[in-house]
């Protein structure tokens, strides 16, 4: 059996729409498997995979976890605090350790950008990037093209804006590669103090005002301000932010269109999004959630093609 994805799964911007579409599809027909009352297929029996989360996460780690779990792998998960990592272990030891006790797939998330490929390109398992500093996170970039994709059929040629944080959001990066090869139109929409510089080479517009986006788009994806990794005065004030740039009730209102909402999590409610815009309903954001799992099962899946003696089981699945 062929790898369709390659060994590992570090980003968006590596894979091609066939990739990606491929991903999406084989997401589709598992994603009934959570809905049973017996949440269990064999596919990955025998597989052991290792999640190794080195920063805070819950939607990530979770639906990891659930996925493998769905799919009969057998998980250990790992974190920082309570792992050798905290007496000074480095990354690549922690991980031949893990090898050494025969693995099959690894799972990290890690405060570093470039983590997941560092590991990848030193050990043999399969690599999942579940997120690296500011770079990628390609799980969440596909379950969030699942989203979109389940409520208006298709990507090409829909409006799509990242609002918010976008300078330290890996989030935004994965969607930028994935909508864009789908043919997508993108836009980005911030305070130029959270904006990357030359972002528009990545092929996205550019709106300053919130208002603009909203004009603008059929779907917005609201990013977290994330405060841990602020290190300078990047906005005035939170109460400021949502002032300018919050994703309230008022501004759809006045929107010529409904504007899909989408928000990866985790929320700050009240600052880049009101909570009657989360919880209104054009809010996919518990669909974004529920997708999370079949993507990860998906993404398990295809992977596992490139461990022979997993390709024999992986044909049975639905
Ligand atoms: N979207 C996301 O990565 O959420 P977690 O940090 O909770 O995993």
């Amino acid at each position: 059996m062929s790898a369709p994805l390659g060994k590992d799964l570090l980003g968006l911007e590596q894979l091609t729409a066939e990739q990606i579409n491929l991903v999406l599809d084989t997401a589709l027909p598992l994603k009934e498997i959570s809905e049973r009352t017996i949440k269990k297929v064999p596919t990955l029996r025998g597989a052991t995979i290792v999640n190794l989360f080195f920063e805070a996460s819950t939607r990530t780690r979770i639906s990891f976890e659930f996925a493998e779990k769905r799919m009969s792998a057998d998980t250990v998960n790992v974190g920082a605090a309570g792992s050798s990592v905290s007496k000074g272990e480095t990354l690549v030891d922690t991980a031949r350790n893990l090898e050494a006790m025969r693995i099959d797939m690894v799972v990290i998330r890690h405060p570093a950008s470039g983590a997941a490929q560092f590991l990848a390109e030193r050990i043999e398992s399969n690599v999942i990037n579940a997120g690296d500093g500011t770079h990628e996170h390609p799980t969440q970039g596909l379950l969030d093209l699942l989203t979109l994709r389940d409520h208006f059929g298709t990507i090409a040629g829909k409006k799509v804006c990242l609002c918010g944080d976008v300078l330290h959001s890996r989030v935004a990066r994965s969607n930028i590669w994935g909508l864009t090869k789908l043919g997508a139109e993108v836009a980005v929409c911030g305070p130029r103090s959270l904006l990357p510089n030359a972002i528009e080479e990545m092929g996205v517009k550019v709106f300053d005002r919130i208002e603009t986006a909203i004009e603008w788009a059929d779907a917005l994806n609201v990013l977290r301000l994330q405060l841990e990794r602020m290190h300078a005065g990047y906005i005035p004030s939170l109460r400021e932010y949502n002032r300018v740039f919050g994703v309230t009730r008022e501004r759809l209102d006045r929107a010529p269109r409904d504007v899909l909402i989408l928000h990866p999590g985790p929320m700050n409610r009240g600052v880049e999004i009101d909570s009657d815009v989360a919880d209104g309903p054009h809010s996919v954001i518990l669909n974004q959630v529920t997708n999370g799992v079949a993507i990860r099962m998906a993404v398990l899946y295809l992977l596992s093609g490139n461990t022979p003696q997993l390709a024999e089981a992986a044909k049975g699945i639905a």
